[in-house]
């Protein structure tokens, strides 16, 4: 068949959650993607157990330009319809932390779930599909009277009334991402805000490297701040090549290049609390105490400990203004990342389709009418722990409505 109702390019998250309620609407849908196997970063997704949603799920733990357009989405599919979809499906899962949802099992309990809504529903499914020139049908006019569009692959060119970007972001090339959505969004005239990868582990300067490569596997509760004043309690891991852990990822998101995050290691007031408590302790030995004895001794190696020339000793003997100083150091240590690693590593690419440019309902672009935009390819990026994922069942199925 060459004519379809729909077709939904990229058979990821979002793409196999649209294609799905569009056909169980009576909708007959294509669904293509170029990868080999179906569900690739699904299945790799949260350490293979796929952290598929988030008990919390509210607005305000997405970014976007505009804060409000994710609200209507998330509003209409809800985590508590994921997870009912799940619970009929009867895949095992629990709660890890933080309200965050993982399969018990394996993250192949989500692709194959969404696989049988697809077969049970209709879709056809084409993996292997390099997807080439899209051309809209009926003009290249504003008007609500566009027939459609055409989508040529190597093999056929098929045409569709509605058509939907599921392409993803550029997160992780080696699992299949490409800039396709961008660039296909760029082509219809709407605007594509500038990306960059999120929820990624940063680099180091060359000045950090010598105190803090050594730490690596080194891991403790923080809360870490950006200079907007965004603070995430989770906890950090140094690595060999940086700094990671879900302090670091959370707080990547919301870092631009050249700024400094600050890392509570111990709130303001313990310090004092030790004095009274360990008055004869070292501060070393009582440092040792409370955070990993690695991290102390290449505290008291780096510039901004020698430079206060506060010495070690017992508790007791520090005036005011050395406890002031340690505690400054101690609550907000300062580390200006070199960068992140990327795309290579990062889990989701912010920016993207500007939401200005779709209605927050159905996804549909204002002024290309039956082309919608969804999932990761669009300026919506959620914090780690299973918003992502709802981001793209959310608007999947707000999609799978109005197509
Ligand atoms: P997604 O990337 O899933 O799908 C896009 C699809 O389009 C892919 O199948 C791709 O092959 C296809 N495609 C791309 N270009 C194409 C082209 N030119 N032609 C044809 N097809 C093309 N989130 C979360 O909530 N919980 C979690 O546990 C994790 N864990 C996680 C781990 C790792 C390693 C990564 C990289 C990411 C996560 N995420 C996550 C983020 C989550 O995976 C992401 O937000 C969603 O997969 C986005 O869904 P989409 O459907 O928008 O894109």
């Amino acid at each position: 068949m060459k004519s379809w109702d729909v077709i939904v390019l990229g058979a990821g998250a979002a793409g196999l959650m649209c294609a799905a309620e569009a056909a169980k609407r009576g909708r007959r849908v294509l669904l293509l993607d170029h990868a080999k196997r179906i569900g690739g970063k699904i299945l790799m997704s949260g350490g293979g157990r796929c952290n598929f949603t988030n008990y919390h799920i509210e607005p305000s733990a997405y970014l976007c330009q505009n804060p409000h357009f994710v609200k209507s989405a998330l509003a209409r599919y809800t985590q508590w319809d994921f997870i009912g979809m799940v619970e009929k499906h009867a895949i095992p899962y629990h709660e890890k932390t933080l309200g965050q949802l993982f399969c018990d099992e394996s993250a192949q309990d989500i692709i194959d779930m969404l696989l049988e809504e697809c077969k049970d529903a209709g879709v056809t499914i084409s993996s292997r599909a390099q997807i080439g020139q899209i051309e809209r049908l009926g003009g290249n006019d504003d008007t609500s009277e566009a027939e459609g569009f055409s989508v040529a692959t190597a093999s056929d060119t098929y045409t569709c009334q509605s058509l939907v970007v599921a392409t993803g972001g550029l997160s992780m090339p080696k699992l299949g991402a490409t800039p396709f959505g961008y660039q296909l969004a760029e082509q219809f005239g709407l605007k594509v805000l500038p990306t960059r990868a999120g929820l990624v582990p940063f680099t180091l300067q060359p000045v950090d490297k010598a105190t803090l490569e050594p730490l690596a596997g080194v891991s403790l509760p923080v809360v870490a701040t950006s200079e907007d004043g965004t603070r995430f309690s989770e906890n950090l891991l140094f690595t060999h090549r940086g700094l990671s852990g879900p302090a670091v990822l959370q707080i990547s998101s919301y870092w631009q290049a050249g700024e400094q995050v600050l890392f509570e290691l111990l709130p303001v007031g313990k310090l004092a609390q030790g004095i009274k408590d360990h008055p004869n302790q070292e501060l070393k030995t009582w440092l040792g105490h409370q955070l990993p004895k690695r991290l102390v001794e290449a505290l008291f190696l780096r510039e901004e400990w020698a430079s206060t020339h506060i010495t070690n000793k017992p508790l007791k003997q520090y005036v005011p203004k050395e406890i002031a100083a340690i505690e400054q150091l101690l609550s907000a240590w300062a580390i200006k990342p070199g960068g992140s690693e990327g795309y290579r590593t990062a889990e989701v690419t912010l920016g993207g389709v500007d939401t200005n440019e779709l209605s927050s309902k159905t996804m549909m672009a204002k002024k290309v009418p039956n082309l919608y935009f969804i999932g990761e390819v669009v300026d919506v990026t959620g914090w780690l722990g299973g918003y992502n994922f709802q981001w793209a069942w959310s608007a999947g199925w707000c999609a799978g409505q109005a197509v």
